[in-house]
């Protein structure tokens, strides 16, 4: 599996922070959001070439999905598509109970976050990855002088998983597997020992 365009719902920091990493390393990164395509005309042109504003349905149709939108507006996202089967997604989602500001923790037990938002998207690959981290440290080249950013990966389908891999080490970061989406979610959700924990890997 080639995972060669990247899709994105919800375009805010982070997202923008991975889009400007995709797009110089040759990715078409193509974004929504929820007011639609007009308003995405700053985000783009800042992003630069490769990068593009598109519908919900365009962006849920490239190769890999990047969700990035408040938690609570997951169930919305998984209706207007229906019949998630064959989109790998990345869940870059944190369980805050409100967002504007987030705030709160929705406990979603006995899932952990991605098992939850794997059920509001029916049949999706789902992989758990930058949610952990902070936007504006995502936003930094990934390469430092002293090793590369490290992402962590959770994610029950491995060939999936490897292909991610494969995406996130060309953006320069250093993808780290974690194991399945409930073991592997569970370090790296809200409240989990790995959540706004950053690390330099050196290799
Ligand atoms: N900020 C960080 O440092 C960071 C880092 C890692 C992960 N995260 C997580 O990533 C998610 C987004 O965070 P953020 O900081 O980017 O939040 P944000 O600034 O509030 O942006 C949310 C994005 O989601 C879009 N959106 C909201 N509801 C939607 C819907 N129903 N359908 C499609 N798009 C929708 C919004 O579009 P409109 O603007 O058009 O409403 C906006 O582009 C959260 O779960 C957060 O916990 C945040």
């Amino acid at each position: 599996m080639e995972l060669k365009t990247i899709g994105t719902i919800g375009a805010g920091a982070p997202v923008q922070a991975i889009a400007s990493h995709a797009a110089r390393a040759g990715y078409p990164v193509l974004l929504s959001n929820s007011r639609g395509p007009d308003t995405l005309g700053d985000t783009v042109a800042a992003i630069g070439p490769g990068a593009s504003a598109v519908t919900f349905e365009e962006a849920a149709a490239a190769d890999l999905v990047l969700l990035a939108v408040p938690f609570s507006a997951v169930p919305a996202v998984g209706q207007r598509l229906g019949d998630w089967t064959g989109r790998v997604v990345v869940d870059m989602t944190n369980q805050f109970a409100e967002p504007d500001p987030y705030r709160g923790f929705a406990d979603v037990a006995p899932l952990t976050g991605s098992e939850w938002v794997a059920e509001q998207l029916p049949g999706v690959t789902l992989i758990k990855a930058f949610n952990a981290m902070f936007a504006t440290f995502m936003a930094r080249d990934p390469r430092h002088e002293e090793g590369n950013q490290a992402v962590f990966l959770a994610g029950d389908d491995e060939p999936a998983k490897l292909a991610l891999a494969q995406v996130v080490a060309r953006l320069r970061f250093a993808p780290v597997d974690l194991g399945g989406l409930r073991e592997g979610g569970a370090l790296l959700q809200l409240g989990g020992p790995l959540s706004g924990k950053h690390f330099l890997l050196q290799g």
